[in-house]
């Protein structure tokens, strides 16, 4: 089995990721590539999965939660209770990677994602079947009390876009970064 996941995060100059338990900035571009990517193009017949820890479900507007096509796996240890049929509630990184991958091996789902926030990047980040980082870089520094771990070490970039400028002066470089440890089985 082929049991690869990849992580997508946005962070600052300083690795910054979030404020309050929200994003510390407004990137409306950034949030339409995370769609774009999470989503994928064949959602209508076999959608991602996004697994995230229950502190980011709970930052993401009542309206836009679960991410609409794709599965979403919420990590808790507390008695946390989604009211819907479509996300999934894992108690482990283990467990959550085990559901998503028996979602997978039986063609019900295509791909993971893991979006955060900072205590399941830290736990997933050095997990061996983590392959990519999708990492969105801000280049200036905001006011954060959640960080990203340093990957400089762990992962080499293999891909990254021109700097652009967003419509709110925001400027950023969307970046591909492979893990240097990655193993396919
Ligand atoms: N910039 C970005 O790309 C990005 C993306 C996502 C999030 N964020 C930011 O990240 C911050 C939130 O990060 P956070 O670390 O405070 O919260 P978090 O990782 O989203 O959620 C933490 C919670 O998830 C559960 N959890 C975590 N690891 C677990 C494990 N191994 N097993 C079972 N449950 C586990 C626990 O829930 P229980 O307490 O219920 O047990 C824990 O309290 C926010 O500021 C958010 O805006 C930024």
């Amino acid at each position: 089995m082929n049991r690869k996941f990849d992580i997508v995060v946005a962070h600052d100059s300083n690795n910054g990721i979030g404020y309050a338990n929200q994003l510390a900035w407004h990137l409306p571009e950034d949030m339409a590539f995370f769609k774009q990517l999470t989503m994928g193009k064949h959602y209508d017949h076999k959608p991602n999965i996004v697994i995230m820890g229950r502190k980011t479900y709970e930052s993401i507007p009542q309206a836009f939660r679960p991410l609409k096509n794709r599965i979403n796996i919420v990590l808790t240890q507390s008695k946390f209770n989604v009211s819907d049929n479509d996300t999934i509630i894992a108690t482990s990184i283990d467990n959550a990677l085990f559901q998503a991958n028996t979602l997978i091996q039986s063609g019900d789902a295509n791909q993971i994602f893991c979006i955060g926030g900072k205590t399941v990047y830290e736990a997933m980040i050095s997990n061996q079947y983590c392959r990519y980082l999708y990492v969105t870089v801000l280049n200036n520094e905001y006011q954060c009390d959640a960080f990203f771990p340093e990957y400089n070490q762990i992962f080499e970039r293999i891909n990254c876009s021109e700097k652009q400028t967003s419509t709110s002066g925001i400027t950023y470089q969307f970046q591909l970064w492979q893990s240097k440890q990655f193993k396919t089985n």
